[in-house]
Parts: structure tokens; C-alpha cells; sequence
């Protein structure tokens, strides 16, 4: 029979997944940043890096009072979102809806960090374990701030743009 598994052993799971997955963003967002004609896309890719920075720092933490070494799980999801990302980059290349494409891959990220960090911090909260919930909760604040700033943006610019380009 298959060993039994705990909600600890989910949580540990899954914070390994987001472990990996914020340090692939890590890579990615200097790369989005590049790409984005915007200024203020590029800015926000720049911010949402430094605090990115701050969120692997917090799953450390997360993984210390776990009692575990902090330590990343391949996530085929996240993979797959950053490479549909890049595709963009290469395929929109110098064109007026680049920043549109870049715009929805970087929501794509956030929405998965969300679901990840959502689950992660109920999770926390059915373990009893107080301090993560406060690290957990301050990240899934940070990633909701970035989705909702993302939207304002694309609103803003970045799609008119390439709507505009289309009709000239
Ligand atoms: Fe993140
Ligand atoms: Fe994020």
C-alpha cells in the first residue's frame, strides 16, 4: 500500500512548485522587461521584479518554519506559460501588438501564482501555522496588486495601441 500522505505533505509539495516557479519568473521578467516597448510596461515588469526578489525570500522563510531545506520542484505549468511568453517575444517582435501579447503572458503568470499562493495559505490556515498565512497572504496581496495593475495598463495603452495600428 502507498504511504500515506498528509496535508503537510501537499503543502510541502506545492510550496516546492512555487518555489521553482518564482525563480523561473526571475529569470523571465528581465527578458519581458527588454521586450516591452512601453515605458511603463517596462517599469512595471522591473517592479514586479524587485519585489519577486522578496516573495523567494519569503518562501524560505515559509520552508524554515516547515523545518525543510528550501528547495524547487520542476512545475510543467509554469514552464509552459514562460515558453508561450517567449514565443511571443520572438513571433511580435517589432510589431504594435508585441506589448498586448507580453501584457496577457505576464497576467497568465500571476493568475497561476495566485491560484498557487490562494491555496497555499488556506492550507496554512487548516495546518494552524500563523506566521506562514502572514508571508503567504502578503505575497498573494503583492501578485493580485500586479494582475490588477496589469489590467489598468492594458486598458490604458497597450491595447488601443494595437488596435490603432490595425485600423491605420
Ligand atoms: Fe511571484
Ligand atoms: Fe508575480
Amino acid at each position: 500500500m502507498a504511504k500515506e500522505k498528509t496535508l503537510e505533505d501537499l503543502f510541502h509539495d506545492t510550496l516546492k512548485d512555487i518555489y521553482y516557479a518564482e525563480r523561473k519568473i526571475l529569470k523571465a521578467l528581465p527578458k519581458m522587461a527588454r521586450g516591452a516597448q512601453s515605458p511603463d510596461l517596462k517599469a512595471a515588469f522591473e517592479k514586479h521584479k524587485s519585489e519577486t526578489e522578496v516573495q523567494v525570500e519569503r518562501l524560505q522563510q515559509v520552508f524554515e518554519l516547515i523545518g525543510k531545506r528550501a528547495q524547487g520542484k520542476t512545475c510543467p505549468a509554469i514552464d509552459g506559460i514562460i515558453e508561450e511568453g517567449e514565443e511571443i517575444l520572438e513571433e511580435y517582435k517589432g510589431t504594435a501588438a508585441l506589448d498586448a501579447g507580453l501584457l496577457a503572458s505576464a497576467q497568465a503568470v500571476e493568475h497561476y501564482e495566485i491560484t498557487r499562493y490562494g491555496t497555499l495559505k488556506r492550507w496554512a490556515e487548516n495546518l494552524g501555522m500563523n506566521d506562514a498565512i502572514k508571508l503567504l497572504d502578503a505575497t498573494l496581496q503583492e501578485e493580485s496588486k500586479t494582475d490588477e495593475d496589469l489590467t489598468v495598463l492594458a486598458d490604458a495603452a497597450v491595447n488601443s495601441k494595437a488596435m490603432k495600428s490595425k485600423a491605420a
